[in-house]
């Protein structure tokens, strides 16, 4: 199998690295094991643990394993990075970096059989692991207000409700079974789509149903929680996200866990009581790819970086 993944702001993330002691980091998004090659490169690791929820990453694991023995698979979510390593030899340690670099990697866009993309003809399913639903079932079966609620709520769609409405519509007549079916019924469901525009109008409505499907905000704070227990003092959380709404939840976690009253927005309840203060912030802004880094690789374009450090 081709590794197809660039790896997004390998630089940046290298560059919080520690290059001075062995170091036991976690890498908890695999993938096609972009940035765990880099590391184990370049720096000095003692035991790296890598967590990606989807099958195939075992086959770019195995690859990295023939050359890297430290090295540790868990065919898993990461939300439970607790339990994996309480469960696993590595209970007693305590980790100087984990790494999340969040979403869906090229190997799992570009193969049409995973209906992530609307760019290729492929099923409906965008299941990264194992979920216990896939798109097919979602959009042939939910009703329509739940639908819309989904493209509004984790896709920020503003056509959600049009969108849903002709997805019922359609379904009636044949069940909606490819990704090309349903990015055609969206582009209907837009009004003045314009063909020139660099967004597609189905990317928000595809980006909702992934992040529906595997559950990916609450993955990721509760991933958030535990992961800072596993840190040594000093240890590094390095976080590169996609989408404004993993952005958020980073950004509020990082704010909260390092003393700051701040909310995303001034809607949401008064935080309470934070408890303790467990991290410093070490990027006061989320830093991004540099232009030629987004020439090179345009997936990379909604790239943002945050770190914060144990105390
Ligand atoms: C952007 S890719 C990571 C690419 C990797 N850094 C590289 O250089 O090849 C994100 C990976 O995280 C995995 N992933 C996303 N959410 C996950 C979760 N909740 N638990 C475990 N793995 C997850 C996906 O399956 C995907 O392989």
């Amino acid at each position: 199998m081709i590794n197809s993944h660039i790896p997004v702001m390998l630089d940046e993330v290298k560059s919080f690295i520690p290059i001075s002691k062995d170091l036991n980091l976690i890498d908890a998004t695999f993938g096609g094991g972009g940035y765990s090659k880099a590391i184990l490169e370049e720096f000095n690791i003692k035991n790296l643990i890598a967590i990606d929820r989807d099958p195939t990453a075992k086959v770019f694991f195995n690859e990295l394993n023939k050359k890297f023995k430290n090295i540790e698979l868990f065919n898993e979510k990461f939300s439970k990075i607790d339990e994996l390593i309480k469960n696993s030899k590595f209970s007693k340690e305590s980790f100087d970096v984990i790494i999340f670099d969040l979403g869906v990697s090229s190997n799992q866009i570009d193969n049409p059989d995973r209906g992530f993309s609307f760019q290729n003809e492929g099923p409906l399913d965008m299941k990264m692991g194992s979920s216990s639903l896939n798109a097919y079932e979602i959009i042939n079966s939910f009703e329509e207000k739940k639908l819309a609620d989904i493209f509004f709520q984790f896709g920020e769609e503003r056509y959600s409700r049009k969108i849903a409405q002709n997805i019922i519509k359609n379904r009636i007549k044949k069940p909606i079974d490819s990704t090309k079916v349903l990015s055609d019924i969206i582009k209907k469901s837009v009004p003045h789509f314009n063909s020139k525009s660099k967004i597609h109008p189905a990317t928000k409505t595809f980006q909702a149903l992934r992040i529906y499907i595997n559950d990916e905000l609450n993955e990721l704070k509760l991933a958030l929680e535990k992961s800072q227990d596993l840190l040594a003092p000093n240890g590094l959380l390095i976080i590169v996200s996609f989408q404004s709404l993993e952005d958020r939840i980073v950004k509020d976690f990082f704010n909260h866990k390092s003393g700051k009253r701040w909310r995303s927005s001034r809607h949401l309840p008064d935080l309470g009581d934070l408890g303790p203060i467990t991290l410093k912030i070490i990027t006061k802004k989320p830093l991004r790819p540099k232009d030629f880094e987004i020439d090179n690789n345009p997936r990379s374009r909604s790239a943002k970086l945050r770190v914060a450090q144990k105390i």
